[in-house]
């Protein structure tokens, strides 16, 4: 864990709203979200599958197709966010599937010395130092045996790999990693998660790291934002998060949770789905599935606040708010 608490935020998110045109009406996948980033933090977005994760790092990477309508404020180090310009200069982003989103016709060499050419003008010979370097430190031993290969002759495991490292041909200051282990077997999960994790370190890197699975984002987050229906529900320090989770969505999503050291069977899912976003309940979004509903749920949207008892934990839900945390 990094030492960042004091630091002026790299990234700021002010109310944040992502709505797309559909056939069923308007469909708001983010819904008034507020995050900031601290240089060199791992943070982690978590939350169901549709609540908005991805439209999240799209809007921040301005990757949003054109029947997307973006609202809200981005600040980079404090200034407006260009995201064109941060892109190549500071912001990369990682995908879940890297089979698609590499050219399937380039050889590793010519795509990871692509953004060496496009950002950083150098030359041949440079550039294939470069991405021999680049190949190792996302963690590809020998990686001059790797320079020719296309992209379906490498495992799904080395071919993340490609894709971080033509991230950080970049130079990035933050890198949004977007489900960058989901399509991939538990014992290379493990590994990718590690890499990134020292890159943070020795880079100094930040990162936002989005995931639908808590035990995932434990293995590097700094911190956890828990996102429901596009809007933040809490935010606190991973472990104290872990230990004592206090939205009953955070308390849902760990009691799902299977225990890596027990034959029991993974727990139940959470029961009933997560409000599709062009039918978004009234008041606090979540209260169609939660054990602790009152009448009021159904009225107020909740703020995220910070907690009586730990100002530095923020939580969306009035009824837990005076909780020990
Ligand atoms: N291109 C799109 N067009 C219309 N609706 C979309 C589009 N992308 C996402 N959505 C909707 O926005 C919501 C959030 O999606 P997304 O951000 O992809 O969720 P997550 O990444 O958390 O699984 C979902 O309800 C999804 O159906
Ligand atoms: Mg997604």
């Amino acid at each position: 864990m990094s030492p960042t608490t004091h630091r002026q935020p790299l990234l700021e998110i002010e109310d944040l709203t992502v709505q797309f045109a559909t056939a069923d009406g308007p469909a708001r996948a983010v819904d008034g979200l507020s995050l900031s980033i601290k240089p060199g933090e791992a943070l982690a977005l978590v939350g169901e599958s549709g609540c908005g994760k991805t439209a999240t790092a799209l809007a921040i990477m301005d990757l949003l197709p054109a029947h997307a309508t973006v609202s809200g404020t981005l600040r980079w180090d404090g200034a407006a966010l260009d995201p064109r310009r941060q892109r190549g200069q500071g912001l990369a982003m990682i995908f879940q599937e890297p089979a698609t989103a590499l050219n399937p016709v380039l050889s590793v060499q010519t795509q990871v010395a692509e953004p060496l050419k496009v950002h950083r003008r150098l030359g041949r010979l440079a550039a294939r130092q470069e991405v021999l370097r680049l190949l190792d430190l996302a963690g590809l031993p020998q990686p001059e045996t790797l320079l020719g290969a296309f992209p379906h002759q490498l495992s799904g495991g080395q071919r993340q790999r490609v894709m971080i490292a033509m991230a950080l041909a970049c130079q990035p200051r933050l890198l949004l990693a977007d489900e960058p282990t989901t399509a991939l077997d538990a014992s290379v999960r493990a590994g990718i998660l590690d890499t990134l994790a020292r890159l943070q370190r020795e880079l100094g890197l930040a990162i936002l790291l989005v995931s639908h699975d808590l035990g995932v984002v434990q293995r590097i987050a700094d911190r956890v934002a828990v996102i429901y229906a596009g809007r933040i529900v809490e935010l606190a320090p991973c472990q104290r998060l872990l230990e004592a989770p206090v939205h009953p969505y955070t308390r849902a999503l760990l009691a799902c949770l299977p225990d890596p050291f027990s034959d029991t069977p993974p727990a139940e899912p959470i029961p009933g789905q997560p409000p599709r976003a062009t039918a978004r309940p009234t008041g606090c979004a979540f209260h169609p599935r939660c054990p602790m509903a009152e009448p009021a749920c159904l009225r107020l949207e909740p703020a995220l606040e910070p907690m009586a008892r730990a100002p530095h934990r923020l939580v969306a839900c009035p009824l837990v708010h005076g909780e020990p945390a």
